[in-house]
Order: C-alpha cells, then structure tokens, then sequence
C-alpha cells in the first residue's frame, strides 16, 4: 500500500490499522450529512492512511457514481487534485438489499482479508437487526485476530425491554467491546471538557458535592422545528429523542466519581453508577417532576414557522411533546439531596446547550443589600464553546454595592480555531477501537429503565401537554419546577 502523503502529526497509539470502513445507508441523510464529511476531514488531517472506505446500498450504482455521490457529499471542501486521487480511488461501492445474503458474500468478496473490519449502520433501526445477522452469517462480524466492529446509530430501542434484546441480538453476533452504540454529544469538544475540567484541575472537585453545590440545571434549546423527520419524531417525542440519551450523558459526566484511569471501562464503570443511582420517579413525582409541551405556531428570528400539528407528516391530534422537563435525583453519597433540573425542547428562542452548575450562597450574607445571586459555573458546549463562572464583584466607586460579573473562556479565542465535528472524533475512535466516548450496554439499559415510567405516564396523558409559541423559551409552567427549589431557570 503507498504511503498516504497527508498523514501526518497524530500521535501513534491514535492511528488505526489498516481498516474497511463498510457504510450501510451509503446514499442517506446522514452518511452524506455527517459521515463522508467527518471521514474527509480525518483523511485530510492525516488520521488515517490506510483504508477502504465501502458504501452498501439498494441503488444501482457504480463505484463511479458512489465517487460521485461523496463529491457532492463534499461540496464544502476544496480538494486539490492529489486528494481527490488518492481519496476517491479508495471508495468503493457494493450493491444488495440488506436481506439477501448474497449481497454479504460480495461484501466478503471486497473487504480485503487483512484489515479490521467497521460497519457503519447508518439506516433506520428497522434494519439493525437483519444487517447484523447477515453480516454475522457470512462471517464478517468476528474475524480475529482481526477486529471487525459495527458501529450503531441511535435511537438504541424505544424501551428498556428494546435496548435489552437489541443487545442481545447484537452481543450474540459481536463482542460487547467491538459494539460502538452512538451519542454524539459525547462527542462534542466542550462535551470531552467536562471530565477535562473536574479530574484536570485540583481546585474544583474538593467542592463538586452535596456541601457546595445548591443544584444542577442542564438545557438543550434548538431553534429547529422537527424538520423532515415527522415519521420517526411522532413515534419518539423530546424524552427519547433527547432525553434518554444526551442529557442523561451529560448529568452521567457532571455527576460521575473519577475514575482510576481514563480508559473506556473505568470511565463507562463510573458513568453506569451515576444512571443506576437515579432515584425512579414513582406515579406522584411524575406528576409533579415533569413536564411535558408541544410548540404551537410562531416566530423563529421574525420568520413565521408552523406549529407541530402542521408540520408535514405530523397526526393533527398529535400527543408528541416536543419540549420535555424534570427534575432528577441521583442517590449517592456525593449527590444526595442535590437536584438536577434537564430541559429540552424544539422551536425555541435560541439555539443553546449548556450545563449549569449552580454553587450554594455563602453561609452568612454580609452584604445583604447587595448580594447579586449565587456562584455559577457554566459549561457552554454550543455554540460559543466555552467556559463561564459567574462571581460577585463589588462595582466600583463610591458605593457598596456589588453585582454579579463573568469571567469567560471561549474555545474559539482560547485555540484559535474551530473544534472539530463529533462525528470526526467518534468515527476516528470507532476506526481505532476506542470505545470510552461510546455508551456502553448497561449505561443504555440503566439510562431507560429512569425514562421508562416516564415514558408511560406521558403516553397514558398521565400529565399535561402544555402549548409553546415557537420562538419562546418553552411553557410557562416549567417555571414552577425551578422555583420549587428556589431558583429560575437561565435565560435563554
Ligand atoms: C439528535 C436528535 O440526536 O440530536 C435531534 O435526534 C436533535 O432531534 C439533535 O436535533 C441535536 O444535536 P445537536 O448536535 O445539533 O445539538
């Protein structure tokens, strides 16, 4: 194999071996959106230097037309000459239905014998299962010494008892390390940050607990409606689509004890207990820990968007809650007695992710004309990447007052350059076999068996459906859930 001329500067133990990437959905949404791009940019860096990269596929198409298809994929890229031939050259493209064996015995006939294996399963979920067992039949899911790896999309069941025989259908056919179950945000830079920040740095942890901390507030806003996808939205709603996964990672990493090193089991070992230490809402905390809402029609950046029920593809009698509240409890030693506050929703005012961390006020207030609010630190992970603790600070002059003043650390002014996408990341760590930013088995399970209640009071209309005007920050009534601990939510 020649030498690839752009690999360059990554350390070593970050290099994968020789590999065929095997894309399943080749011509989808999101292997043009984020796959073919993220695995571009990899390549440019120089991450990877010896590759396949096989797209499988309904459509007729040739390696040619596949070429084609990236390029477009692409389109954002200047690719001088020398990459175009060295990239396209390896992107290669086999045509089949996912339940015709044959078509993986032509799969087996182009992954060449001697390189780790990556199945990416970037199709809807229906079609985990047959890919899997053929993949498996035809020999191409356990081949050592080499690796062979499969790499699944979320969502990861719609219940406990799904993710649970998914995983098992899946560790029938796989290893548990060589299954790579998707959450992007855990691939997120700012995301990373967060253990970065707590195990990196002495000063915090000694007050990261019960002692200091009053509570935990963590929001995901997106401006974006439901966009194409009324069709799996209807059948998922805000708990499972955001909810289930990236918020309970996100309290996971805030809340989790340090591991002894940082290795994908001791820091998915630390993770798990923080899931399993969520105290189960019974039938009265849902009523009054949750929240649930539906946007209706409104103003997004002054541009009139509908409301969820006229959204093409959507049940006008829709139930579906877009924005979803509520209030956890994580049963430990360090977190007891702390709450953590989650939101999510879509349509509204402003696109934000962040996670706050709310510190107590200090035991006696000297200053009681003056006090301007509580110590808050605040992981901004989009956009504006960064970092915010918000401290009081007398204001100058002849006066006593204080006022609450920001000191800011920007990702963007603090490096100079963008972070990368986090399917770069967790593609080049699936690639290596790095499975750390990947959830594991009993993480899913233990993240579902907290949602599973939940989800079945909201689909018994147990609680009520509050209506949001798009562009809003969500229903009115989520105010209450912050105030019964004293506080309000971040602005938005
Ligand atoms: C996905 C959800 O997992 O995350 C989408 O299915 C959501 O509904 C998206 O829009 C948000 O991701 P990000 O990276 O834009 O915050």
């Amino acid at each position: 194999m020649e030498q690839n001329i752009f690999a360059a500067g990554l350390p070593v133990r970050r290099r994968p071996r020789p590999f065929t990437l095997l894309v399943f959905g080749a011509s989808g949404d999101l292997a043009h959106r984020k796959l073919y791009p993220a695995f571009f940019s990899l390549f440019r860096e120089g991450a990877v230097d010896d590759w396949f990269l096989v797209g499988f596929g309904r459509r007729p198409w040739s390696d040619s037309d596949f070429r084609s298809e990236i390029e477009k994929a692409l389109s954002d890229f200047k690719i001088t000459e020398e990459e175009s031939r060295y990239f396209f050259f390896r992107c290669l493209y086999v045509q089949g239905d996912i339940d015709d064996i044959q078509a993986y015995y032509r799969i087996a006939s182009v992954v060449e014998k001697d390189r780790d294996l990556i199945s990416y399963l970037a199709v809807p979920p229906e079609q985990y299962k047959p890919i899997i067992d053929n993949l498996y039949k035809a020999g191409l899911s356990k081949r050592s010494p080499l690796e062979s790896r499969v790499v699944v999309e979320k969502p990861f069941g719609r219940s406990g008892k799904e993710a649970a025989e998914l995983n098992d259908f899946i560790t029938e056919r796989y290893e548990e390390d060589s299954i790579f179950r998707i959450d992007h945000y855990l691939g997120k830079e700012t995301v990373q940050n967060i253990a970065v920040f707590r195990f990196g740095n002495g000063i915090f942890e000694p007050i990261w607990n019960n002692n200091y901390i009053h509570h935990v507030e963590i929001t995901v806003a997106e401006t974006v409606g439901v966009e194409k996808r009324a069709a799996y939205y209807e059948q998922s709603g805000a708990l499972r689509d955001m909810v289930q996964n990236h918020l309970l990672q996100l309290l996971a990493l805030v809340a989790m004890e340090p591991p002894t090193s940082f290795t994908s089991d001791t820091v998915r070992d630390e993770k798990v207990k923080v899931l399993r230490a969520l105290r189960p809402l019974s039938e009265l905390d849902i009523l009054s820990n949750t929240l649930r809402g539906q946007y209706r029609a409104g103003l997004i950046d002054g541009q009139a968007v509908p409301g969820y029920l006229e959204e093409s593809g959507v049940d006008p009698q829709s139930k579906t809650e877009t924005y979803a509240a509520l209030m956890a409890h994580v049963d430990s030693w360090r977190w007891y007695g702390v709450p953590f506050i989650l939101r999510t929703g879509k349509r509204l005012s402003r696109r934000v992710s962040e996670i706050a961390v709310h510190f107590k006020k200090p035991a006696m207030n000297l200053f009681p004309q003056a006090f301007g609010g509580a110590n808050q630190l605040v992981f901004r992970i989009q956009p504006d990447e960064g970092l915010t603790l918000y401290l009081n600070t007398k204001i100058p002059g002849l006066t006593d007052r204080s006022r609450v003043v920001s000191m800011d650390f920007l990702y963007g002014t603090g490096f100079g350059r963008p972070s990368p996408e986090a399917y770069e990341r967790l593609l080049l760590d699936a690639l290596i076999g790095d499975s750390t930013l990947y959830t594991r088995r009993d993480e899913v399970e233990a993240s579902w068996a907290f949602i599973d209640p939940i989800r079945r009071a909201w689909d018994a209309q147990a609680v009520p459906l509050h209506l949001y005007e798009a562009g809003s920050s969500g229903p009115l009534a989520a105010q209450g859930l912050a105030e019964r601990i004293g506080d309000h939510w971040r602005r938005l």
